[in-house]
Order: C-alpha cells, then sequence, then structure tokens
C-alpha cells in the first residue's frame, strides 16, 4: 500500500538494477522505478523486464511505484500492459488534460489495474490546469516537476527557486483542494544538502507532504525536514494549552511567548502535532 504521507519517494532508473536492490535499505518512505525521463528511449524494453524482476526480488520490503511514459509518447500502452503484480503506485508524469486522465482511468480498469495513480504536474498547460488535474478521481496524490515545467517554459531553472514559486505553490494549491497529499521537485545537484533541507523547508511551509529524491543522501533530509521537530512539538503543545486556557476564560485570542494566538494560529499548532503523530 502507499503510504498516506510520502516524505521521501526516492527514485532510480530501470535499467540500474544495481540502485533498485538498495533502495529498500536507504529509509524512503516509497520507491519509484523509472521508466520515462531516467531511461533511454532504446532501453524502454530492457526497462520493462527490469522493473518485472526488481518488483519480484523488493517486493514487501518497501513501497513500490513504477513511472510509466506519459500518454503522448509510443510507449504508453506497453508501459500499461507490462505492469508486474504487487506495485503499490503507478507514477504518471506531465498529466496535462482531463480527458487525458479519463482515458488512463479506462485503461487501467481495461487491464484490471486497481491502483492508485500519483500524478505529475510537470508542464505549462498541467499547472494552468492543475486544480482539475489533481481533482480527478484517478489520482491519488501528485507531484511537482519543476525541470520539466522550466524546459517547457522555455525558462532558466536556478538556484533561487523564484523561477517556480509562482507555479510550485499553485500546485500545492490544487493538491489541496483535491485533499491529497502532494510531493514537491527535486533537488538535481544531490551534493548541496544544503539546498535540498532548503527546498524541504519551503515546501513544508506552503503545504507539500514530502519531495521527490534522486539520491539516498536526500531521502534522511526530507525525512527530517517533514517531520515536525521535537522543539517544534513541544512549542506547539504549550501554544495549545495557553489558547485552550484562554478560552475557558472567554477569550479567543491570547498573548503567547511575544506573539498573538488565535484560533488560526492554534490550528497551525494542532496540524504539527497531527503531523508528529502520523
Ligand atoms: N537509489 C538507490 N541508491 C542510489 C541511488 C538511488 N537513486 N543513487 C545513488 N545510489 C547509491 C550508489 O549506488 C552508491 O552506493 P554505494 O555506496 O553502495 O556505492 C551510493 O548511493 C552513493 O552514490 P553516489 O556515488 O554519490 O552517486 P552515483 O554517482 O552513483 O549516482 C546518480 C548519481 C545521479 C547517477 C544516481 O543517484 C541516480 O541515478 N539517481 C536517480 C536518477 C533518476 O531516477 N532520475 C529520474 C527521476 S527525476
Ligand atoms: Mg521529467
Amino acid at each position: 500500500m502507499l503510504p498516506r504521507r510520502i516524505r521521501s519517494l526516492l527514485f532510480a532508473p530501470a535499467v540500474r538494477p544495481d540502485l533498485l536492490r538498495k533502495m529498500p535499505a536507504t529509509g524512503a518512505d516509497a520507491m519509484v522505478i523509472d521508466l520515462e525521463d531516467a531511461t533511454p528511449s532504446d532501453a524502454k524494453a530492457t526497462a520493462r523486464e527490469e522493473l518485472r524482476s526488481a518488483v519480484a526480488d523488493l517486493s514487501g520490503t518497501i513501497p513500490i511505484c513504477a513511472r510509466i511514459n506519459d500518454p503522448s509518447t509510443p510507449w504508453h500502452h506497453d508501459d500499461l500492459d507490462s505492469l508486474p503484480e504487487g506495485l503499490d503506485a503507478i507514477v504518471v508524469p506531465k498529466v496535462e488534460t482531463v480527458h487525458g486522465l479519463d482515458a488512463l482511468e479506462r485503461a487501467l480498469e481495461a487491464r484490471g489495474l486497481d491502483v492508485p495513480v500519483v500524478g505529475g504536474i510537470e508542464t505549462a498547460l498541467g499547472v494552468a490546469d492543475a486544480r482539475a488535474l489533481l481533482s480527478h478521481p484517478v489520482i491519488a496524490a501528485g507531484y511537482f516537476g519543476a525541470e520539466d515545467f522550466i524546459a517547457d517554459m522555455g525558462g532558466v531553472r536556478t538556484h533561487s527557486n523564484h523561477e517556480v514559486a509562482s507555479a510550485r505553490s499553485q500546485v500545492a494549491l490544487a493538491g489541496r483542494v483535491a485533499r491529497i497529499s502532494m510531493i514537491d521537485m527535486i533537488t538535481a545537484d544531490f551534493t548541496d544538502d544544503a539546498r535540498c533541507r532548503r527546498e524541504c523547508e519551503e515546501a513544508r511551509e506552503i503545504g507539500y507532504a514530502g519531495k521527490l529524491c534522486i539520491h539516498p543522501a536526500q531521502v534522511a533530509i526530507a525525512n527530517e525536514a517533514f517531520t515536525p521537530s521535537i522543539e517544534e512539538v513541544e512549542r506547539a503543545r504549550r501554544l495549545l494549552a495557553a489558547y485552550e486556557d484562554a478560552k475557558a476564560k472567554g477569550i479567543a485570542s491570547v498573548a503567547f511567548e511575544g506573539q498573538m494566538v488565535d484560533e488560526p494560529v492554534a490550528a497551525q499548532a494542532r496540524t504539527v502535532i497531527a503531523l508528529a503523530e502520523g
């Protein structure tokens, strides 16, 4: 089963059986075997074989997802036909249209595939229509793909992330409207731990539940960043105690450690506690 909350979703190319076998030991909340971007065009058939073999070997050790090629590619239907039993989710990249999702739903049904779908919002059209796409019944969770999005925009990817700020927020918002769990973009530079940590913090602040990871070093960073710290939880508990105490005295707005606390601030503290309690 796919966990309800995924803090770290670790990718590896289907054509790297060596990496796939290492994924259960990384501590990732779930792994993705990638048939799409990380598999070259001339290796799609081999990749499907590696997918079957990896699922057979790893089933039961970690939740396993397969990312297939999107419906506009010549590989999409063969990918669907070759999916093995035992997958916890299918990741569908570059989700763009509601009629495309209707077709995906029918294609899964026709093959008897009753598996949750994680939809990737990573094109200009996908971001523009994110609310309708992420609210589609076939979609169980979603992710924001910054690299493909900027490629589609004809923009430039930067360290500051200013070029993706608006789309990243819009996609988080659309996921929230759909009441699904959202996973934030990759950090391509897997040697830059500070950038990865900063991006995880930003993502959590705007409502993402986790991060796409491409390297084991990013998994521990994401798992920590998307879990409230002990200090955060203790502060939330003190804040709520002060707030409840004030409410009992007929006041709904109270000073707490130099900050005004009212209902929305209390609601944020409850979210911290709920996250910490899983
Ligand atoms: N999953 C599992 N293990 C991985 C891994 C991954 N995605 N990426 C690296 N590792 C392992 C390496 O095999 C190595 O293991 P070892 O200590 O037993 O030798 C260890 O982690 C350290 O790896 P490192 O040497 O730092 O990196 P690398 O040069 O081997 O690999 C990449 C770098 C980017 C090629 C590799 O991380 C990768 O392919 N990532 C996934 C890319 C992907 O799927 N992209 C598409 C989705 S956006
Ligand atoms: Mg991509």
